[in-house]
C-alpha cells in the first residue's frame, strides 16, 4: 500500500444539518445547503502501519483517545468496504481551529474518506464519497465539493439516497469570519443534537419547517437571490441555536461577543449594506455578503469589541488527492 495525502475545504451550512434520523449510519434528520471555503482547509496523509492500532497525529501532536477512537471506527468503515486492510497512521494538518465551531470535522472526515479510501485500493467519487464521509461526519458529506453543495436528507433506511451534490448558482459571495473567543467548544456537536433531540420542545418544529427552509434557501441560491437566501441563513441558525435553550440541560454557544456581531450585521443592513449572519456549533459568527461588499463588512465587523480577528473567505474548490494513489 503506497501512502496517499488528500485536501478537503471546510464548509459552512447556510441552511443548518441538526439532528439526526440514524444515529449508527449517521443520518441526518433535515438536509442542508453549504458553502465550502477557500480559506480553511485539511490535509491529511495515511500510510501504512504496523501493529494493532490505527494511530492519529493531529498538527504535530498525538490526538486524544477519543478522538483516535472515532477516527478508527471509521477507517473499519473504510476496511470493510475494501475487503479487509492494514492499520493505518493518519497525519493531518489543519488550517481550521480545530473543534471550536469552523467545522474542522468536515474537511477532516472529508480529507480522510479521500485517502484512506484511495490508500486501500477503493475508488470512489463524488455521490459514494460523500456518503462514506458522512459517515465519519455529517458535515463531511459536502466538503467532497466546492462551492454551494446540497446534502439530501433522503428517505431510505439505508441512507443510499443521503449524499451530497454541488448547486450551481450565479453568486458571486464571501463570508467573514469573525472570530469571536479562542478554545475548543464546550460540547460537541454529536452530543448536542442527541440531547436536543431528546428533550427539547423546540426539536420537532425545527425539524417540521426545515424542508420549506431548505427549499427556500435552494431556490434563491440557484436564482442568484443574494437577499433571500440571506433571510433564510438568518433563520435557520436562529432556530437552530434555539432547540438548544429548549434541551434539558440548556445549553448554548452565543457568547456575548457573537450578540455584538448579529447586532452589528443588522445595524449595517438597515444602513444599506447588505450582509447576514450564520453561528454553528461555536461562538463565531460568518457573515455573508456580496464579493463587493466584503472589504466594506469586514472593517465594520472587525470594530466590533470582542472579536478577535476576521477572516474573508470565498468559494473553494472540492476534496482532492494532492499526493500518492
Ligand atoms: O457534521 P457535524 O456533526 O460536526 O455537525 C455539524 C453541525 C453544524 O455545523 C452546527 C451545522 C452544519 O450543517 O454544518
Amino acid at each position: 500500500m503506497s501512502p496517499v495525502t488528500a485536501r478537503a475545504h471546510t464548509n459552512i451550512a447556510l441552511v443548518k444539518y441538526w439532528g439526526k434520523r440514524d444515529p449508527g449510519l449517521n443520518l441526518p434528520a433535515v438536509g442542508s445547503l453549504s458553502l465550502t471555503l477557500d480559506r480553511f482547509f485539511t490535509t491529511t496523509s495515511v500510510a501504512e502501519l504496523a501493529g494493532d492500532e490505527d494511530l492519529l497525529l493531529l498538527d504535530g501532536a498525538e490526538a486524544s483517545p477519543a478522538e483516535r477512537a472515532r477516527v478508527s471506527r471509521f477507517l473499519d468503515l473504510v476496511r470493510a468496504r475494501a475487503g479487509g486492510g492494514p492499520r493505518l497512521q493518519i497525519t493531518s494538518e489543519n488550517t481550521v481551529p480545530t473543534a471550536a465551531g469552523l467545522a474542522s470535522s468536515a474537511s477532516a472526515f472529508a480529507a480522510l474518506a479521500l485517502a484512506a479510501s484511495r490508500a486501500l485500493g477503493l475508488r470512489l467519487e463524488g455521490r459514494e464519497l460523500s456518503k462514506l464521509a458522512r459517515q465519519g461526519s455529517g458535515s463531511a458529506a459536502r466538503s467532497l465539493f466546492g462551492g454551494l453543495v446540497l446534502l439530501h436528507r433522503g428517505e431510505r433506511d439505508d441512507g443510499e439516497d443521503c449524499f451530497a451534490e454541488p448547486l450551481s448558482s450565479p453568486l458571486d459571495v464571501r463570508l467573514v469570519v469573525a472570530r469571536c473567543g479562542a478554545g475548543r467548544k464546550k460540547l460537541g456537536s454529536t452530543e448536542a443534537m442527541e440531547r436536543t433531540a431528546r428533550t427539547s420542545p423546540f426539536y420537532a418544529p425545527w425539524v417540521s419547517t426545515h424542508p420549506a427552509d431548505l427549499e427556500e434557501g435552494r431556490a434563491a441560491a440557484a436564482a442568484g437571490e443574494l437577499a433571500r437566501l440571506g433571510e433564510v441563513m438568518e433563520r435557520s441558525t436562529l432556530k437552530m441555536h434555539a432547540t438548544g435553550f429548549g434541551a434539558a440541560p440548556p445549553f448554548w454557544y452565543l457568547a456575548p461577543a457573537t450578540l455584538a456581531v448579529m447586532e452589528r450585521v443588522q445595524a449595517l443592513r438597515h444602513d444599506g449594506l447588505p450582509c447576514w449572519f450564520t453561528m454553528d456549533a461555536g461562538p463565531h459568527v460568518k457573515v455573508l455578503c456580496a464579493a463587493a461588499d466584503a472589504a466594506e463588512v469586514t472593517a465594520r465587523v472587525g470594530e466590533v469589541a470582542g472579536v478577535v480577528g476576521v477572516d474573508v473567505a470565498g468559494p473553494g474548490p472540492g476534496a482532492f488527492v494532492l499526493e500518492g494513489e
